[in-house]
């Protein structure tokens, strides 16, 4: 006979929450065991009822909540308990914010063996809303004919139909339910996956935070979408600041958002930005960081400690992207070198150097970091790392482990990939220490934090 209290679907019991997981559900300990609560916050009570078990973990559900946190708060979205885009909109902007940190220090200290304290925070409490300036949001055409528009239900690829979007800016916000009524009128067929129809996949959308500039992508897999060019000349009429229509083929049934060709259909294919005052262009396929004066915060931060610890000289900025942080490095005075292997990326990164009349500082390299790091490193007083979210190849670390420049500064968007590699650049033995630490909310009611790590070498494999 199993006893009364043994875990089991369907028992009841009472639970307070300690921590929450990347989907915002609450974490609460119970005889040895992780229950995961939805919609629980730390340090709330509840009853809970435990429903399947996940090796160490019970999934399960929230009955009656019998105490409250300070930080719970109703989500701004009506959308919100059911949308996977964002995980904390029922937690308060100061609750997102100890619970980031706390996160990122406790990730970096178990991953990465690191102790830091945090040197500053920056989060923007003001601005927790409407500071997206890119959206991907999948289509499907229901089978009735209308069409859904949204992000994925949490866990799964079913589309919660939205008309807006509070974490977006409100320039891209006030698009999406009259695109989406033309996208219903035109007629056309959408299915994101492919599963059961080909056509449309995605609406991208894009703004300038700066420019106010506009830009529309439809992403689809073929590109036989009827009287689209109409379409496109009616939305560039109806939107002034519209800068252009494009259309990206991606005919391949895999995880990638965007295939490899975009075509302008109406305008042209980028925006203008601004970043820490110097003028940028980029375009439908580009990497940019999404809030854009987030993003401005932490470059000011890199170039900051790079003048008041290199002062001048050489930078190379690995992941460079179209310059945003080589071009501010460049405009204080510091010759730099950047890498970066999407084709449209680097061309970009040229134009805009020569935009702001900085070509003769900035040197910028078309490939793998994995390939040209090893060839540039011996020349620089400095690297920067921004890589994505999987964070620096093994041999991209082996070679920063053979020849430490003296400064590293490493931004990173998944503190748990960059905990991984603080592990072998900032073990006890060196090469580096942990000069700053630098938590940046650029993604506000979601999980997702950017974190900035501020190295100094203390030790060094090879002599320089
Ligand atoms: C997180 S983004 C950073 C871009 C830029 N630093 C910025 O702030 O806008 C990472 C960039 O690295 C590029 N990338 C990814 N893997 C790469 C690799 N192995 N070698 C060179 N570039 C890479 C991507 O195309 C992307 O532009």
């Amino acid at each position: 006979m199993p006893r009364d209290d043994a875990p089991r679907p369907g028992l009841t019991l009472e639970v307070q929450a300690t921590d929450l997981d990347r989907d915002g559900c609450g974490l609460a300990r119970w005889q040895g065991w992780v229950i995961v609560v939805p919609d629980l916050l730390p340090g709330e009570v509840a009853k809970i009822q435990l429903l399947q078990r996940q090796r160490s973990r019970w999934r399960s559900r929230r009955l009656d909540l019998i105490h409250r946190s300070e930080d719970r708060k109703r989500p701004t979205c009506i959308l919100a308990s059911d949308c996977g885009g964002c995980t904390l909109q029922h937690v308060a902007a100061t609750g997102q914010q100890h619970w980031k940190e706390r996160q990122l220090t406790e990730t970096l200290s178990r991953l990465g063996g690191v102790s830091r304290s945090i040197t500053q925070s920056h989060f923007n409490h003001q601005r927790s809303l409407g500071y997206r300036n890119r959206a991907l949001i999948p289509l499907k055409r229901e089978p009735k004919g209308s069409i859904r528009l949204g992000y994925y239900k949490r866990g799964s690829h079913r589309i919660i139909n939205l008309n807006h979007c509070p974490v977006l800016d409100p320039r891209l916000d006030a698009l999406i339910e009259p695109l989406k009524l033309d996208l219903d009128r035109a007629g056309w067929s959408a299915d994101h996956d492919l599963r059961d129809d080909q056509g449309l996949r995605h609406l991208g959308l894009r703004v300038g935070h700066y420019s106010g500039d506009l830009l529309i992508t439809l992403v689809s897999s073929h590109d036989r979408l009827k009287n689209l060019q109409t379409w496109a000349t009616r939305w560039m009429d109806r939107w002034p600041n519209l800068r252009g229509v494009t259309l990206n083929l991606q005919p391949i049934r895999n995880n990638l958002i965007l295939g490899k060709e975009t075509r302008v259909i109406a305008g042209q294919d980028s925006i203008r930005e601004t970043v820490c005052g110097l003028n940028l262009e980029l375009d439908t396929s580009t990497f940019f960081q999404v809030n854009t004066p987030q993003a401005e915060a932490i470059i000011t931060v890199i170039c900051n400690w790079m003048k008041s610890v290199v002062g001048h000289g050489r930078i190379l900025d690995a992941y460079c992207g179209i310059g945003t942080i080589s071009l501010p490095l460049a405009a204080q005075g510091f010759e730099v070198v950047g890498i970066e292997r999407h084709p449209t990326s680097i061309n970009q990164a040229i134009q805009n150097a020569e935009r702001n009349g900085l070509s003769k500082r900035c040197h910028f390299l078309h490939g793998d970091v994995d390939g040209l790091l090893a060839s540039e490193l011996s020349r620089c007083d400095a690297v920067v790392v921004d890589p994505p979210r999987r964070g620096l190849d093994q041999a991209v670390l082996n070679t920063l482990l053979a020849c430490p420049p003296p400064y590293l500064a490493y931004l990173s968007c998944d503190p748990a990939t960059q905990a991984r590699d603080l592990k072998q650049l900032a073990s006890h033995e060196g090469p580096y220490t942990t000069d700053e630490l630098h938590p940046v909310d650029f993604f506000p009611q979601t999980s997702h934090l950017e974190s900035l790590v501020l190295l100094r070498r203390v030790s060094c494999a090879v002599p320089r």
